[in-house]
């Protein structure tokens, strides 16, 4: 038999060979594509979840199925640092050249449309930069509606043509306000009329705030959160795309695949790959499990957790152990002082600040933290004696 090539995808954003668990959100994002094709204002869809949870791979398939359905997709990735005026004129070019389904004559005249966004920037050329455009394309006054206008023709112009635009904002909590504004404005524009945006975007939990406080009306999108995938969906994420060609997992290396990586898609890929990789023939066994499991383990801690828990100090990993004793999800401030035998939560306002900074801890929404990274707890417990260590350095002189 012809080596098969390993189905499991490891990369960041990368397709996974399935999309395991995910049926209810790609359900929802399927009907607002059909109501955004047939002129009726869909709901925008929103996925939020924690590092590696699978909503940028979940956000591309989506894209893949509007663009297939005759939309077009403007695909951007929330940065500070570019301005969004200069990503979404880019992303449109890439969306008009990549899309095979539009008529070239209709592509022409789209292109006709998109040319009217002001230039904020240059390139220049090798890869040496970009430097700003002076005069009426000033970016100290960069034209507040033009994105807006430019979004609102290409949608008129596709509507037009039975087809519509859909806008995919990924890192959404990375957006700057007045980009997010403009966005959340256009989408909203067009949800009071026969010519709907479909809007569909990701980003980790606090994204629903940042939304929030750009329009409160986004209140009332469609919010999915996306969790570990159950026993029964990570069999589907691994055993079907090895079935497909010529390979099972057996119900024990499953077990023990599930037993690892607790259905964390990141770890499901890592595990999945490299049981892979180490198998001899047809078959995935518990030994191949078994045989990888410590490797990838350390590999896995090494690239999330490592980094963020070096060099806590002793208050620090007080706190991380106080947190992980509260249990699963985001805990109040308050709960976590009194875990640590304090009166009030102002005495560890820094140290919440200080591991925030650090990427160990994340605030889903104000006044609540958690850890950022899935499965910290399994971290902390592998790392428990080392971390109680440094927490009870010095002792004798308190707990601070
Ligand atoms: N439903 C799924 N089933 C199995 N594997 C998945 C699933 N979704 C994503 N993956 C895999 O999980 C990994 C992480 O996916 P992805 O990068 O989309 O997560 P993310 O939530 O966007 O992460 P981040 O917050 O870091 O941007 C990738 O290797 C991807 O192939
Ligand atoms: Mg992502």
């Amino acid at each position: 038999m012809a080596e098969a090539r390993n189905p499991y995808r490891t990369a960041p954003g990368s397709t996974p060979p399935e999309l395991a668990g995910r049926g209810e959100a790609l359900g929802a994002a399927h009907y607002a594509l059909e109501m955004a094709r047939y002129g009726e204002p869909p709901n925008p869809i929103v996925f939020l979840g924690l590092r590696g949870m699978g909503k940028t791979a979940l956000l591309r398939q989506i894209v893949r199925d509007a663009d297939a359905r005759a939309g077009l997709s403007i695909v951007v990735e929330a940065d500070r640092s570019l301005r969004f005026i200069d990503v979404a004129r880019r992303r449109i070019d890439e969306a008009l050249e990549r899309s095979e389904t539009i008529p070239a004559k209709l592509r022409a005249s789209l292109k006709r449309l998109a040319g009217a966004l002001p230039r904020v920037s240059y390139e220049l050329p090798h890869d040496a930069g970009a430097i700003a455009i002076e005069g009426r394309d000033d970016p100290d006054a960069e034209p507040s509606d033009s994105i807006e206008n430019v979004l609102l023709d290409l949608n008129d112009r596709l509507h037009e043509h039975g087809r519509f635009l859909t806008i995919a904002l990924d890192e959404i909590q990375e957006s700057a306000r007045l980009d997010l504004l403009r966005i959340v404005r256009v989408v909203h524009r067009t949800a009071g009329t026969t010519r709907p945006i479909f809007f569909v975007g990701a980003g980790l939990p606090n994204a629903a705030d940042v939304l929030k406080a750009a329009r409160t009306y986004t209140e009332r999108w469609a919010y999915h959160r996306l969790e570990l995938l159950s026993r029964f969906d990570l069999a589907s994420a691994v055993d079907a795309p090895a079935r497909d060609v010529g390979v099972h997992w057996t119900e024990p290396a499953l077990d023990e695949l599930y037993a690892r990586s607790h259905g964390y898609p990141v770890f499901v890929q890592a595990y999945a790959s490299a049981a892979w990789r180490h198998r001899r023939g047809a078959v995935i066994a518990l030994g191949d499990m078994t045989a990888v499991g410590i490797g990838v383990q350390r590999t896995l801690d090494e690239s999330l957790y490592d980094r963020p828990f070096a060099a806590l100090s002793k208050i620090e990993a007080a706190y991380v152990l106080a947190l992980h004793r509260l249990g699963a999800g985001p805990h109040r401030s308050d709960e976590i002082a009194h875990e640590l035998g304090l009166e009030s939560s102002a005495a560890i306002g820094s140290t919440r600040a200080r591991l925030m900074k650090k990427d160990v801890l994340f605030a889903p929404t104000r006044g609540l933290a958690e850890f950022r990274i899935p499965l910290t707890s399994s971290y902390i417990e592998r790392h428990r004696a080392q971390l109680e260590k440094r927490a009870n350095l010095g002792s004798g002189r308190g707990r601070r």
